[in-house]
């Protein structure tokens, strides 16, 4: 590194920590922040289950109404920091209002102030807080991949459930027609033997009779086991498209995140595409030993987010986000040359060393850029230890 102009390097050197460290409190800072909504969701339906409770609403009251408008007030704000930078549709209004998020997020504001204009009284004016459970679970990873699931597979998923409701409806007008005569009460007309079949699909309909004549249990028998069959033709087709989303989720993510490593700029698609297989992402809480000097060495860490504390003597060396470490393992003798440890909550995409080879192999302007880092990290060692 050389120092800038009228700067000594060790007091540049400083500079950059001290920049790093604050860098890193405001990240947490701003980590903690987030937390406040999810904590508000939790604290907020609690409060509305307590509402609908007499003996707490009698009790509390004063300490519930005060919690829920506070959520309220906690929502309208982060429900205004998102919208408040953003440019207006011609409509009027922000773009985010329009997302299915959007509308959870106003819903979850205007829900409860709605109901209280409207006149509706306690309790019930509180019910419209339960709309904020979907606010964190519309934004679970989980369930945002089953809805593209079901986007993906939704025609053949609905093609199989209106064969099912096919054979439902024939099934009923044989029961309607076989044993509507001698037993009214459960299928005296269509909607009746509708209803028996589910009773029966469920399981409970124990209270219920049962068919009588020869048409009527046959009917009943093919609608059961036509049941058993679309229940195991969904899970498959679900099963089946689940895995096919999650590996393109997998591969996206990876090159997502190799985008954020300026060290993978310079590598042709075909290449990212091989890097994009081989590197494995992992995410490590703060203050986490990655591995500790005088261990063998068999992978190379890129850092997409967070930062490290590499502990050289007789200063440690923080790296952030788009820098490596670990390669000069791979490349001298196989041990680690130090420790290192992460400083906040961090994510990495590692490279275990057989792919690590091949990849410097094909691919040289890549291998020149780490060669000249673990050269320049060597010579910077050496340097402190001579001095
Ligand atoms: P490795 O020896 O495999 O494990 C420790 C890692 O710390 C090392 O590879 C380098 O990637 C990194 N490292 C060592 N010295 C320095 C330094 N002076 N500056 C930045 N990183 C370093």
């Amino acid at each position: 590194m050389t120092a800038a102009p009228g700067l000594s390097e060790g007091r540049e050197r400083r500079i950059m920590g001290g920049l790093k460290r604050l860098t890193i409190k405001t990240r947490r800072w701003g980590r903690a922040a987030r937390g406040i909504p999810r904590l508000a969701v939790a604290v907020g339906l609690i409060a509305v289950i307590l509402m609908t409770e007499p003996s707490t609403r009698g009790m509390f009251a004063p300490g519930l109404r005060a919690v829920l408008v506070g959520c309220l007030l906690v929502f309208a704000g982060q429900l205004w920091m998102r919208i408040e930078s953003e440019r207006l549709t011609p409509t009027g209004l922000a773009p985010y209002l329009l997302s299915p998020m959007g509308v959870i997020d106003a819903l979850a504001v205007l829900g409860i102030p709605a109901a209280f204009f409207a006149g509706v009284p306690e309790p019930y004016l509180w019910l419209p807080g339960a709309i904020w459970i979907l606010k964190p679970a519309g934004r679970m990873p989980g369930l945002v991949r089953l809805g593209r699931v079901f986007a993906r597979e939704g025609t053949a998923l609905a093609a199989v459930g209106v064969l099912f409701a096919t054979i439902m409806l024939a099934a009923g007008a044989v029961l309607y027609a076989a044993e509507g005569p001698a037993q009214p009460a459960d299928f005296g007309t269509l909607a009746r033997a509708l209803w028996w079949e589910t009773l029966s699909l469920t399981g409970s309909n124990a209270l219920h009779d049962a068919p009588q004549t020869v048409p009527g249990r046959l009917a009943a028998g093919v609608l059961t086991i036509a049941f058993l069959g679309v229940f195991g033709l969904w899970t498959s087709l679900m099963a089946t498209a689940f895995v096919a989303v999650s590996q393109r989720d997998t591969f996206l993510r990876n090159w997502d995140l190799i985008s954020r490593v300026p060290l993978f700029r310079s590598l042709s698609p075909a290449a990212i595409s091989e890097v994009a297989n081989a590197l494995r992402p992992w995410e490590a809480p703060e203050r986490t030993v990655v591995f500790r000097e005088g261990r063998p060495g068999d992978s190379v860490y890129f850092i997409v987010s967070g930062s490290v504390r590499v502990h050289t003597r007789p200063d440690p060396v923080v790296l952030t986000d788009g820098s490596f470490f670990g390669e000069m393992a791979l490349l001298g003798d196989g041990l680690r040359s130090a420790t290192i440890s992460t400083v906040e909550p961090s994510s990495f995409l590692v490279l275990d060393v057989a792919d690590f080879r091949k990849i410097m192999a094909s691919n040289p302007e890549l291998a020149g850029a780490i060669d000249a880092e673990s050269l320049r990290r060597r010579e910077e060692a050496r340097r402190a230890v001579h001095g």
